[in-house]
């Protein structure tokens, strides 16, 4: 819901049981006025008639109250917006309109050639904020900066601040730590959003996992991007963010042209961490996943077992194994196209190798079909061998730096998606390739970050970190629109690229190229906080876990910490023994009861995973599920009882798995006991009421 005031100067846009409202006052100066529980019109109009703070000469009343701090003028802080004319620097924007569409909010303002437009949208109790900058003048201009938004926090003392941190095969580890003076700031400067955060924050004084307030905020930008969270000297707590990391240039607008930033998204929360995660879940569900509402199918992934020694009939031994076991897409990882027989080789051409395909995919896609499973594969289209025929035709299509050194990560290079002959080469590719088999899912990946960011010869080289991700976006776009039966999977060496952005056109996402199953969960609670198990790709690997720490751990212990997420299987099954087969073949059959709650489900983190036990719950109308995990038993302590989340307390619940019958007042105020014991062991534990 959307309202303003008479005066056509205060606004408040509000969710089921949130408001945010903002102020434009007599001289332009568009403040922030509230975030947090729901609020009438006349509350926001008391709050816009409250005076500033007055200060020294050395401070800036507006500081800290600015819903987009412009660079130049009374202001010290971090500005969202930074323009450079040939004769000028800095913004000084009178208001031009407002226009209001349904749940949308536009306000325009301009300084001579530059349109400057904030855009709110609220989706439930979710903030969208986004910013479009025009160039209606004669002149070019620079963007040195041009963030989404500024988001406001109110006054309150010793604010904690949650992120998550991480780096290849460990991502996504949650820290939460005292806010000081001064600025925290996390991002990307690797062209991609990175395994070290993702693009989210949240802050809070004192929330528990299920009450107090919670803020969050996310981004959705798939190339580098910055959030800053800055405690001004007066306390007061602004998060700013949006694309590209420095202020070194991000994009050089010549006349007619316009820059619309990444969207940043926000809530607030009475409901704690779980609360606030539930609202992201329910947000992204509804409105940035496509075809969030279908299931994702249990899917098997060849690389852990073959890496890039494959073959036609050694795929096909594992497609019919996968299928026995229940699978739903078998998907041929790396090592298909071009002379890709190692990493030293074949990116850029997107062909099957004639050695290992003689016939192209189509027989395989055939008969992965015709086992009665979709059939998917591995692509790194933004890569580049230097031994390819790609490279061999076209040097100049990479990104690189006349004269300097370049870094071959992994062996590739990265090509140059803002160019036009790039772009259009990619389409072309992997057009026809979607067009000459039968295939239904693809795995996106992008291994190596930009180091030689570089363009010779054009006028504005460093718009190719912009530029290539809305490329790639377009990419994904237009292939999509012409194969909408095809499902896309964002990867990048694991969890390199997930955020709101590549996740409104894709899927789901790899979540980590870590499979081991205890390390998982920590990763998984982590990516939990923002991001549904509705996109959370978790496969079932081998044991040892060879491809990492060579940890033993049960099959039974696998397959319960990938059933939180969308269930795969990535070990090599011609290893496999028939009673694993058989037991995986139970594990998936229970799975598929399961996945409606755990993919559409509300989550509740029962137990985070600190070493000893760790569960989740899903639940969904009459129905819940708990997964439970126990790392270890320390002798002579008992495992607690898990209290559930989310139950009627006035009805009766049956655990299917015991047949035993439960009060929802029970289990929510003393728990519900997993017959856990040892050191690895792991439960499903299915609860309907009745
Ligand atoms: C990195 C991915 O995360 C892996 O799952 C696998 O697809 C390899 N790339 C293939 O090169």
């Amino acid at each position: 819901m959307l309202e303003t005031a008479e005066n056509g100067r205060t606004w408040v846009l509000s969710g089921p049981t949130s408001s945010y409202a903002v102020h434009l006052t007599e001289r332009d100066e568009l403040l922030h006025l509230h975030w947090g529980p729901r609020i009438a019109l006349a509350d926001a109009e008391e709050l816009a008639a409250r005076p500033l703070p007055g200060g020294s000469s050395f401070e800036a009343p507006l500081d800290g109250h600015e819903e987009y701090p412009v660079e130049g003028g009374p202001r010290f802080v971090r500005p969202a917006l930074s323009v450079r004319t040939p004769e000028r620097r800095g913004t000084e924007w009178t208001f031009d309109r407002y226009e209001t569409d349904g749940d949308e909010l536009r306000l325009r303002f301009r300084d001579a050639g530059l349109a400057i437009t904030l855009h709110y949208r609220t989706r439930g109790d979710v903030v969208e904020r986004w910013t479009v900058l025009d160039n209606e003048g004669t002149e070019p201009l620079e963007l040195l900066r041009a963030d989404s938004a500024t988001w406001t926090l109110p006054d309150r003392e010793e604010w904690l601040l949650s992120h998550v941190h991480g780096r290849w095969a460990a991502e996504s580890r949650l820290v939460r730590s005292p806010l000081t003076y001064g600025e925290k700031v996390i991002g990307s400067r690797r062209g991609h959003t990175g395994h070290q955060y993702l693009p989210w924050v949240a802050l809070d004084t004192d929330a528990t996992e299920e009450r107090g307030e919670v803020y969050g905020c996310a981004l959705g930008w798939s190339g580098s991007w910055r959030i800053a969270v800055a405690q001004l000297p007066d306390a007061r707590v602004q998060i700013t963010g949006g694309a590209g990391y420095d202020e070194s240039g991000l994009l050089s607008l010549a006349p007619g042209e316009s820059f619309t930033t990444p969207l940043f998204a926000a809530l607030w929360s009475d409901a704690g961490f779980g609360g606030a995660s539930r609202t992201w879940h329910a947000y992204q569900r509804a409105y940035v996943i496509p075809d969030a509402d279908r299931d994702r199918p249990v899917l098997y992934n060849s690389w852990e077992a073959t890496q890039f020694d494959i073959s036609e009939e050694q795929q096909e031994v594992l497609a019919q194994r996968a299928a026995a076991a229940g699978v739903e897409l078998f998907v041929v990882d790396d090592g298909w196209f071009g002379a890709r027989t190692s990493d030293r080789a074949g990116l850029g051409d997107w062909t099957p190798n004639p050695d290992r395909f003689p016939a192209g995919l189509k027989p395989l896609a055939d008969r992965v079909h015709s086992l009665g499973m979709q059939f998917g594969i591995w692509v790194e289209p933004e890569m580049i061998n230097p031994d390819s025929d790609l490279y061999r035709a076209h040097p100049d299509w990479v990104q690189y730096q006349e004269g300097r050194k370049r870094t071959e990560f992994r062996n590739q290079l990265v090509l140059n998606l803002a160019r036009e002959d790039v772009q259009e080469y990619l389409w072309e590719q992997l057009h026809g390739l979607l067009s000459s088999a039968p295939i239904d899912y693809v795995k996106w990946d992008f291994n190596r970050c930009f180091t030689d960011a570089g363009w010779p010869g054009d006028a504005y080289p460093q718009r190719l970190w912009v530029d290539h991700v809305r490329a790639l976006y377009a990419l994904l776009d237009r292939l999509r629109e012409a194969h909408p039966g095809v499902a896309f999977e964002s990867c990048s060496g694991g969890g390199g690229r997930i955020d709101l952005g590549i996740l409104s056109r894709t899927d789901q996402v790899w979540t980590s190229d870590n499979t081991d199953p205890l390390d998982r969960l920590a990763i998984q609670h982590g990516f939990s906080q923002i991001h549904p198990a509705r996109v959370m790709a978790a496969w079932v690997t081998d044991s040892p876990n060879t491809q990492l720490n060579d940890r033993v751990s049960s099959l039974r212990f696998r397959f319960v910490s990938a059933m939180a997420g969308v269930l795969g299987v990535g070990g090599d099954l011609s290893e496999w023994t028939e009673e694993e087969l058989a037991e995986a073949r139970e594990w998936i059959a229970l799975y598929k009861e399961i996945r409606p709650l755990v993919q559409h489900g509300d989550l509740h983190r029962l137990c985070p995973p600190t070493g000893g036990l760790s569960a989740v719950q899903y639940t969904r109308g009459d129905e819940s599920v708990v997964l439970a995990l126990l790392q270890a038993q320390h002798y002579g302590e008992p495992v607690p009882a898990l209290r559930l989340r989310g139950l009627d307390p006035t009805a009766a619940y049956e655990c299917l798995e015991t047949g035993e019958v439960h009060r929802g007042a029970v289990l929510l105020h003393h728990g519900l006991r997993t017959g856990l014991r040892g050191d690895l062991d792991a439960t499903v534990l299915r609860l309907r009421r009745i």
